[in-house]
């Protein structure tokens, strides 16, 4: 435990945290290894925003004024986490204090250790106020140029900080085991719009140039610092029910109110199964494509990426996933990135509740099937035996950023229904899942107090409880140690016909129709496709049968597309190539952007050109996405070219 501090720049916590992994043999610690800050000595309260944002420098000018609790007596020094931060200066009650940085880390930035000019006993609050800039570099930050809007005449901003990027934008204890409050004022340009995750509260002329306008924002319900967010740009809404707006560059807002029009219907539903929504306002914003991740449920106002509006209404998970966050994460967060599973796992479960409720059970059972494809591509991608692909890992020195896998997704669904089995089924085990969310509302959970809780709830079924393999689920690499059976009957079509594909001999293929894929919604002709990726590459006559019959080539489905794209690419079809790096550079969700540069880079005559195209376009990609592409393609993080 971190009690007193050493006078040297890191203190006790910090090197007794090295000495300890974090995750030992099933025993899980309580600190979090991605973070400098020592939440056993105090913990942020709420914080105070006043943001300047500078699209000539690239630069938040920033003052935060956090309201810190101490825990201890006698307590006059805390660390928070910054990230490529100029720190201008610090105070404390208005008094000057006395900080210094620590060493750079790779991936948990410099630890900012600020000593008070005064004690505070257990109990007693402080304010301490740190004037700052960030850096044009800053990870949780990406800053576009007019040209790379739609509108083509204003600049942008917006702020990804999951996992552990806030600390980029604000120095906070940037952990998710500390909840708290904000309040926000962001000065912008008058042409420009700036939203956060948070209740907008008014705006004003700057008053100290009147050529800007100020906008405040207010959360009043606590939550972890990895939600908070921020965008400005040329914004303009629109209303879609009676709790919700969308958000986005004109051109895209009318298109945006249309496939997101059932966002009500999905709140709904999802109150119904898991409580009353607390934060007041869901809107929906729709960023750039460049935005890394296909959703972010930052509260109040959801992220999602631009690549939902392609194509025909779907009926796409995106949203469903991201308003259930509203309950499992956001409400109920994960104490550290190693219990990230509670968050994404319980999650993908209420996201298949609404399915289940909006459509059908059978619809429900053959998502189920299509996650634990993801989670067995994950599995192969990361190799059986590695730990990260534990359903708690250990985050010992790993950045949360390369971990991420569709693991904690998968096997966390996976486990939660294989209980749901156990216990009783959906109703059953909905009703644990939502008291669950009670007990820990408002709070931050690990795997333990989770696990204890499910005893307690099934006090009456413990033996049945006792007789789940947790180490082999929790704690073992690979695929679970059980395989759930789901039911087959939308799967069935994707199976066959994907079964004929990969059987077919060349003069098989004038069995093949035009009308095969005619009575599969997109969803299964996802599935297909899935399907198709999991065996060994088709010949190159199948994929260019396939072309001429089927016309994927024509989807602007993104989620089509791109099993597509990865497919032809994988049966060597050089004319496939183009398109591949057309649609990893034009959109930057990450779930398709990296498995295609990686397709193209393995495609040994085209390897060269995967790079070429990642040198050319990383200056204008996201700070996240080009660090993780450059991994991929096993390029140093700042090789200009090859
Ligand atoms: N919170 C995640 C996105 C995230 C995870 C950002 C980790 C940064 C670090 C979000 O809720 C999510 O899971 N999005 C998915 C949606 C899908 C599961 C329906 C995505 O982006 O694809
Ligand atoms: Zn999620």
């Amino acid at each position: 435990m971190c009690v007193e501090r050493v006078p040297v720049s890191i203190s006790v916590c910090v090197r007794q945290r090295a000495a300890h992994s974090s995750v030992v043999a099933g025993q899980i610690n309580m600190a979090d290894p991605c973070s400098f800050s020592c939440v056993s000595s105090c913990v942020t309260k709420h914080l105070n925003l006043a943001l300047a944002l500078d699209f000539e420098r690239r630069v938040i000018r920033g003052k935060v004024a956090l309201t810190v609790e101490a825990l201890r007596d006698r307590f006059s020094a805390l660390t928070l986490d910054s990230r490529d931060l100029q720190i201008v200066s610090v105070s404390a009650n208005g008094q000057a204090a006395r900080f210094t940085m620590g060493p750079k880390h790779s991936f948990k930035g410099t630890p900012l250790d600020i000593t008070l000019p005064f004690d505070l006993s257990r109990g007693q609050h402080v304010i301490v106020e740190v004037t700052y800039e960030t850096s044009p570099s800053a990870t949780a930050l990406q800053w576009l140029t007019p040209a790379q809007t739609a509108g083509k005449t204003q600049p942008y901003l917006f702020s990804q900080c999951q996992a552990h990027h806030c600390r980029s934008m604000i120095p906070c204890q940037d952990t998710p085991s500390v909840k708290h409050t904000y309040y926000a004022q962001v000065s912008v340009p008058k042409d420009l719009v700036a939203v956060m995750s948070a209740m907008r509260d008014g705006q004003e002329v700057d008053p100290q140039d009147s050529s800007r306008i100020v906008y405040r924002f207010r959360q009043p319900v606590p939550m972890p610092s990895y939600l908070i967010a921020i965008v400005a740009g040329a914004l303009e809404s629109r209303e879609i029910g009676p709790r919700s707006r969308v958000w986005s560059e004109k051109e895209f807002v009318d298109k945006a109110a249309f496939e997101f029009s059932e966002t009500e219907t999905m709140l709904k539903t999802a109150e119904d199964l898991a409580g009353p929504y607390v934060w007041g306002q869901y809107d929906i914003l729709v960023l750039p494509p460049s935005f890394p991740y296909g959703g972010m449920e930052n509260p109040c106002l959801t992220f999602a990426t631009p690549t939902l509006l392609a194509g025909d209404k779907s009926l796409s998970n995106v949203i469903a996933h991201e308003i259930s966050h509203s309950w499992t994460g956001n409400l109920v967060t994960n104490k550290t990135w190693e219990h990230f599973w509670l968050n994404e796992g319980h999650t993908v479960y209420l996201e298949r509740m609404i399915g289940r409720s909006l459509e059908s059970e059978q619809f429900r059972q053959f998502k189920a099937m299509g996650g634990w494809k993801d989670l067995q591509d994950s599995v192969n991608t990361f190799g059986a035996n590695n730990p990260l692909t534990n359903l708690v890992p250990s985050l010992q020195d790993v950045d949360p950023d390369d971990a991420f896998s569709s693991v904690p997704y998968e096997k966390g669904f996976a486990l939660l229904y294989h209980l749901e089995e156990l216990l009783g089924g959906p109703e059953v085990f909905m009703g644990f899942v939502k008291s669950y969310i009670q007990m820990f509302a408002y709070g931050s959970a690990t795997t333990d107090e989770w696990k204890n809780y499910l005893f307690t709830y099934f006090k009456d079924k413990v033996d049945v409880l006792n007789k789940v393999d947790w180490n082999g689920w929790m704690f073992t690499p690979g695929m679970p140690p059980v395989k759930n059976q789901y039911d087959t009957t939308l799967a069935d079509a994707c199976i066959a016909l994907s079964q004929r594909w990969i059987k077919a001999k060349d003069g098989d293929l004038s069995s093949f129709k035009e009308s095969d894929v005619k009575t599969l919604s997109s969803h299964q002709i996802i599935e297909f496709l899935s399907l198709l990726l999991q065996e060994e590459p088709l010949p190159l006559t199948h994929v260019k049968k396939m072309q001429q019959l089927y016309d994927l080539n024509a989807s602007m489905n993104a989620e089509i597309r791109f099993r597509w794209l990865r497919l032809c690419v994988r049966a060597r079809w050089e004319e496939a190539v183009p398109m591949a790096m057309k649609m990893a550079t034009e959109q930057g969700r990450m779930k398709f952007t990296r498995p295609l540069f990686k397709e193209v880079f393995n495609f040994e005559k085209y390897r060269d050109e995967a790079v070429r195209m990642f040198v050319a376009h990383r200056a204008a990609m996201h700070p996240v996405t080009s660090g993780l592409v450059a991994k991929d393609l096993k390029l140093d993080a700042n090789t200009a070219s090859l």
